[in-house]
């Protein structure tokens, strides 16, 4: 898709169809609206659509009138949905190309980076392997008013996104561990980061017992993918390693999960694909810091070699875990994954993983579930994710949770109990982040959209990529 900047004014923007925001109580007139605004028919409201051909005195062939709500709450936020809503309400038109334009005082960076994205984001469709001839993509989109280095930096987090997201919807039988391995290589040699795949034999030698006990059970073998980025110029000696739950798919292992809706257990990679879409954008973005990313990615599964409940397994960091439950998989390959980004040098850590069906209890699907040990980081982690829109909230790590993963055999049990599900995975890794500053993401309620939204397709939303980027641009 062709991205670019108009200088125009509004009226002589040719395109297909120009996107006009309507706020509600302005009385718009333009483009001869001023009847239906009279009428009633055009207040502003949030999404409300109002499509106009020939509009007199405009060079486009369509206007599209999209209500935009109160001004004082349109924000960045509210812009992304707005263009992504219009992209979905043209697209099915077989409108190709599109002009934004963008509102008075919302012209700001913030306001153009975020017009792009939505566009980029609300073309996306996992439409992948439907081999009909009824698919639409927008060809072009301009945003009028806005900066070319904003517009820019929209179309590098989008293309991120859309990059996690089409990754996080690939089959388990078309992306193995192996196969994502061989993605992440791909990415990183078109933006010339460096790339390295751990293989089983590595992780032998370097003890990563937790991961390699839930490989066991698959025929496909493991993998650990570490992306770097050097900046050319460091701000700092500060190192943030990004880490990504891998798993292609997730069966439960021999504590075998309940057959419906195991399908979407596919998407049981989306922290690593985040964290590789991460990567790619800020191979683009930049930033003044070193920034590596740690993807251990495995199959689940209950093969004839499979761990089984009662196994106990020595992890990298020396510490023994009895697996009372083999679908507990995410935190066992994050002990491992955590402990070598500490031995990589990482000074600060993130982790983003679809770790817990409890977090979808706690947080539905709105918020990110996030678990921290160090409260200076998870700061600078929710101050991005809301200036990214990405929402997230703050959940307890007291050390009383800490009771509740006592195993009568090994060091650590790696399950909880029924209570408080997302916090004991938390603390369980936390125990594996040792002294470094870290935050965990609980992504299982929010990486999945399982309806579509008027902005976004049904399918993999690419949470937490934009926040991971800004994290590391803000540093
Ligand atoms: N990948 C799942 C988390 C998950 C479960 C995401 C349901 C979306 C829906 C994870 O590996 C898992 O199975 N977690 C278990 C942990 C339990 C055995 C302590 C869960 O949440 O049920
Ligand atoms: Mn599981
Ligand atoms: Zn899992």
């Amino acid at each position: 898709m062709q991205i670019t900047t108009e200088r125009k004014p509004l009226e002589q923007v040719e395109a297909d169809a120009l996107i006009v925001p309507v706020f509600e109580g302005a009385g718009e007139t333009r483009f001869g609206a001023g009847d239906l605004w009279e009428a009633g028919e055009i207040a502003g409201k949030p999404l409300e659509f109002t499509l106009l051909h020939h509009a007199p005195g405009s060079a486009a062939k369509r206007i599209l009138l999209v209500g935009a709500g109160k001004a004082e709450k349109f924000d960045a936020a509210e812009m992304r949905k707005l263009a992504g809503a219009a992209v979905r309400y043209l697209k099915p038109k077989g409108i190709k190309r599109i002009a934004i334009a963008l509102s008075g005082s919302y012209a700001g960076a913030d306001f153009a980076s975020a017009a792009v994205e939505g566009a980029i984001l609300g073309d996306y469709e996992p439409d992948r392997y439907k081999t009909g001839d009824d698919k639409h993509s927008l060809e072009a989109v301009a945003i009028v008013g806005a900066e070319g280095a904003a517009v820019e930096r929209g179309r590098i987090l989008a293309e991120a996104q859309n990059l996690t997201r089409a990754m996080a919807n690939e089959p388990a039988n078309l992306l193995t561990p192996l196969k994502m391995a061989e993605e992440a290589r791909k990415m990183a040699a078109a933006f010339h980061l460096e790339c390295e795949v751990l293989e089983r034999e590595q992780m032998e030698k370097l003890g990563m017992g937790a991961l390699l006990g839930v490989a066991q059970g698959s025929a496909e073998p493991p993998a650990l993918i570490v992306i770097r980025y050097k900046p050319a110029n460091a701000g700092s000696t500060d190192h943030l390693g990004l880490v990504g739950k891998g798993v292609t798919f997730d069966t439960g292992g021999i504590s075998i999960k309940p057959s419906e809706g195991m399908e979407k257990m596919k998407y049981d990679m989306s922290g690593g694909a985040a964290m590789i879409g991460a990567m790619q954008a800020i191979a683009q973005l930049k930033p003044a810091l070193t920034v590596t990313a740690f993807i251990p990615c495995v199959e689940n599964m209950c093969g004839s070699r499979a761990q089984r409940p009662g196994d106990i397994v020595t992890a990298m960091s020396g510490k023994t875990i009895e697996v009372l439950n083999t679908d507990a998989e995410g935190r066992l390959i994050l002990a491992d994954a955590l402990a070598y980004a500490r031995q990589q040098g990482c000074t600060h850590l993130v982790d983003a993983a679809t770790l817990t069906g409890a977090v979808v209890v706690a947080l539905a699907h709105i918020h990110v579930g996030v678990f921290a040990n160090n409260d200076a980081l998870q700061e600078r982690v929710l101050k991005a994710s809301k200036a990214e829109g990405e929402r997230m909230w703050p959940m307890p790590m007291d050390d009383d949770y800490k009771e509740y993963l006592k195993s009568a055999f090994a060091d650590l049990g790696n399950i909880g109990g029924r209570w408080g599900g997302a916090i004991t995975a938390a603390i369980f890794l936390k125990e594996f982040a040792e002294g470094t500053p870290w935050v965990h993401l609980d992504i299982a309620g929010t990486a999945w959209l399982d309806d579509a939204k008027p902005y976004l397709a049904k399918g993999p939303a690419g949470v937490p990529v934009r926040t991971m980027v800004r994290l590391a641009m803000d540093w």
